[in-house]
């Protein structure tokens, strides 16, 4: 950890400074744009605007997503913590914790509620969160992690037992091996009394996938084009956002939703700051984010493959969206 603050209940641990994550960055977009298939990692999207066009991402009715696994939570939540009595609740991509808010409810009613401790990359939005959430569990002690949680996590020092969750199916936008690596770093660092909580979106009508990543509002698409805006802000990049087109859909071989950008005309885009000068064709793309869709089976193996034990695997009538819960292997 670089810096360590602590307000009120509220302890803040930030992973690296302000440049280190501009250097980050700069590397990344050097070596994805460089690829003969240009990437960005998806983690680039959530600067504090990215962050609010996904809230807005969760309240359209193309996402079936969000109010999906919303709930599922609440229906388990109760019996889940009155079952296992977790004391700390930890978890990873916590945005705005909205969803999180029907776990910390059900273990303030079941009287065991100490401590939350949010990771995310998203500075402002876990700032924000933790304030209003110390305000609505008075007592809450929250420790907030700002940073990437696939640059080594922190060790999970506080009382157990606890519950580490993982919503959104943010595994999703993983690949198998950085999936794979990240799930064995959880599982690893779980003591046997703690339980995790995955979020998986289901395979599925693939037009009901395609509409959720192209919604009629152009949320998506915004969000999409963000990274490009965060790219200019950062490193002096000069993207026309208006001449490059969100494009997503879902491959069902890979059973994934691949999102990309594409170029409208031939244009040299330079980024000044790495000294690049970024050619594109007509309708050339860049890929910004894999979401790939599991089922039970596949989640399983893949949990398996970590040292995850899969316990339960809790879905909607649909079988739109799964929570499996798991315990370390052995465990
Ligand atoms: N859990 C919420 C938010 C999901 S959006 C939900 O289910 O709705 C994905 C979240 O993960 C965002 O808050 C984003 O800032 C965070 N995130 C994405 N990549 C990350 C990374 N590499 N390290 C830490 N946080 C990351
Ligand atoms: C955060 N993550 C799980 C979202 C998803 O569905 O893959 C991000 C997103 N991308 C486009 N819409 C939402």
């Amino acid at each position: 950890m670089n810096s360590e603050q602590s307000i009120d209940n509220i302890t803040i641990a930030e992973q690296s400074e302000v440049e280190d994550y501009r250097a980050a960055l700069a590397a990344d977009v050097l070596r994805g744009l460089s690829l003969p298939r240009r990437e960005l990692q998806p983690k680039y999207f959530y600067d504090e605007t990215g962050s609010q066009l996904f809230e807005k991402i969760c309240d359209l009715p193309e996402y079936y997503q969000t109010r999906t696994e919303s709930a599922i939570l609440r229906d388990i939540a109760p019996e889940l913590v009155e079952h296992y009595r977790p004391a700390t609740l930890v978890e990873f991509g916590s945005g705005s914790s909205l969803k999180t808010r029907l776990l910390l409810s059900a273990m303030e009613d079941a009287g065991v509620l100490k401590r939350y401790v949010p990771i995310d990359i998203s500075r402002e939005m876990l700032l924000s969160t933790a304030e209003s959430l110390v305000r609505e569990y008075p007592g809450l002690a929250v420790d907030a992690v700002i940073g990437d949680f696939n640059a080594g996590l922190p060790p999970l020092t506080a009382p157990g037992p606890r519950l580490i969750i993982f919503l959104g199916s943010t595994i999703g936008n993983f690949t198998e091996e950085e999936a794979t690596a990240f799930l064995r770093r959880v599982s690893s660092g779980m003591g046997e009394d703690d339980l995790f909580l995955l979020g998986i979106d289901l395979v599925k009508d693939p037009a009901m996938l395609h509409a959720a990543y192209n919604d009629a509002d152009g949320v998506t698409a915004e969000f999409n084009l963000n990274v490009l805006r965060v790219i200019n802000r950062e490193l002096g990049g000069a993207f026309d956002t208006g001449s490059f087109r969100h494009y997503a859909f879902f491959n069902p071989r890979a059973s994934q939703i691949e999102m990309h950008l594409a170029s409208l005309t031939e244009q040299v885009v330079p980024i000044e700051s790495i000294g690049m000068d970024v050619r594109f064709g007509r309708g050339e793309t860049i890929l910004t984010e894999i979401s790939r869709k599991f089922t039970r089976e596949s989640a399983s193996a893949l949990m398996a493959a970590a040292g995850l034990n899969v316990l339960d695997i809790f879905s909607d009538s649909g079988e739109l969206f799964a929570l499996a819960l798991a315990r370390r292997e052995n465990g």
